[in-house]
């Protein structure tokens, strides 16, 4: 560590702050008795410079475009693994065994049903109703069925929360798409692997018979590897926040999910393939570039940039090469919104505004051709995000209620309202 405290001065007085160097990244200022010594707060609008937390589940180095979770590159991950093996690795530290695998396989599997009633809930969704608005109503009536895995004290109780809504939430999103087209809900087959079961939920129909393709079935379980976990994002801050009161853990990642619904975090895949369709054709790309560099236009290019990455998103190389397995798989070789992608990536990776912006693609670039290509409507793809980010929500949360440390979120604010006035009676307003 190249110093152990910080020195804050005000004006004639002086405080030692002590410094903590993590395992890897930048060291943190211990400011958490500042208030208790120096009267004042900090203030820091969207948490640009706050480490909220202390967490060994997930690292990202935004400069080098690295992820790590517990340590494994998420590229190794990808190609190596599958996403029921990352879900293990996320909730319990190391990558499982031969045996601790098939017996986590077999626990998440056997939850996979959904309690009958849930059918009745679903029918009180308008049909039109976003598939969003339907996973944060399903997913937090969870909360109402499942009474006896709701002690957070209880470590046995935790893990069956946890269990559950990883085994559920395919069979939920799945029910709100097929809510959503008007098609009877079709149950999870537990003889099927956990994207395979999720697909065949989605797209089979009981009228005839249907097969799923291993090669779709992988590439989904690939984006759900790539969506699982990423540090303290706005949902998963969020999710701890909801947690930290010690609220009903189903309800916390409801939560979540009404956090990742926004355009600006998990609503980007929606937009980027919105805005690569409005695009159209190649030649128009110039028009976009210019709108999204208008200071005086809201416009900006869905799909790049990123809070944390100033370098290529490690998710969306390894998604843009899902988008050419599924593509070519599917034998789609002239995709006109594929090549609007990628020209539009081309001439904004060498354009000086998203240079000098360190604007980059981001995973919801590439997701959008690669989930419409599969047969998901642009509405689904957000739920397609929570789905896979439950395991991230439920890793941090448990980490939080785990910790001794823990207390309720309670940020603070700098008030610029009125100072104490005396209340006007209406005749004298
Ligand atoms: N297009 C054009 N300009 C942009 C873009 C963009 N996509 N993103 C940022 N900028 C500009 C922005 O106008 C600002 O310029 P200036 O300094 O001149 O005011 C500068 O870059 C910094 O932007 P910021 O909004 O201060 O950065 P942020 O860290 O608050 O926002 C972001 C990050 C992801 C919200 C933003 O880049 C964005 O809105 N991107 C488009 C939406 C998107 O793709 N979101 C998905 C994020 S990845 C998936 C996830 O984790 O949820």
């Amino acid at each position: 560590m190249a110093n152990d405290k910080a020195t804050l001065t005000i004006g004639d007085k002086s405080w030692d702050f002590p410094v903590h160097s993590p395992s890897v990244g930048p060291d943190v200022i211990d400011i958490t008795t500042l208030y208790k010594e120096t009267g004042c707060f900090t203030f820091d609008p969207g948490f640009t410079s706050t480490a909220a937390c202390e967490s060994d589940i997930t690292y990202i180095d935004g400069d080098e475009g690295i992820l790590l979770h517990r340590g494994y590159p998420i590229e190794q991950l990808a190609e190596k693994g599958d996403f029921l093996e990352t879900c293990y690795l996320l909730l319990y530290g190391e990558l499982p065994t031969k045996e601790q695998g098939d017996e986590f396989r077999h626990r998440v599997t056997y939850h996979t049903m959904v309690h009958e009633q849930m059918n009745r809930f679903f029918t009180g969704f308008r049909r039109d109703a976003h598939p969003m608005s339907i996973m944060c109503g399903s997913v937090g009536a969870l909360s109402a069925f499942y009474h006896d895995s709701t002690d957070i004290s209880d470590e046995k109780q935790r893990m069956i929360a946890s269990l559950r809504m990883i085994a559920k939430m395919p069979t939920l999103a799945a029910m709100a798409y097929k809510y959503h087209v008007g098609q009877p809900f079709v149950y999870p087959r537990n003889d099927l692997g956990y994207a395979a079961n999720f697909l065949q939920m989605c797209f089979a129909v009981p009228a005839e018979d249907y097969k799923v393709n291993p090669v779709l079935a992988k590439a989904m379980d690939t984006i759900f590897i790539l969506h699982a976990d990423h540090e303290q994002n706005a949902s998963t801050s969020t999710v701890r926040l909801a947690g930290s009161s010690g609220a009903n853990p189903f309800a916390c990642i409801a939560a979540g999910i009404a956090c990742l619904w926004g355009p600006a975090h998990g609503g980007a895949n929606e937009a980027a393939l919105n805005m690569l369709e409005e695009i159209g054709s190649v030649d128009r790309i110039p028009e976009y570039i210019a709108k999204a560099k208008d200071k005086n236009d809201p416009f900006r290019l869905m799909g790049f940039g990123h809070r944390v990455y100033k370098n290529y998103d490690p998710r969306a190389r390894l998604m843009q090469k899902t988008t050419h397995d599924v593509l070519n798989e599917l034998g789609i070789h002239d995709d006109p919104i594929l090549q609007v992608a990628m020209e539009l990536e081309k001439i904004a990776l060498t354009d000086d505004y998203f240079v000098e912006k360190k604007l980059y693609p981001n995973i919801d670039f590439y997701s959008g051709i690669t989930l419409k290509a599969l047969g998901f409507p642009t509405n689904m793809f957000t739920v397609l995000f929570a789905l896979a980010r439950t395991v991230g929500w439920i890793a941090q949360w448990k980490e939080m209620i785990e910790d001794p440390k823990q207390k309720i979120g309670r940020p603070r604010q700098l008030y610029t309202g009125a100072t104490s006035r005396d209340y006007v009676e209406v005749k004298d307003r």
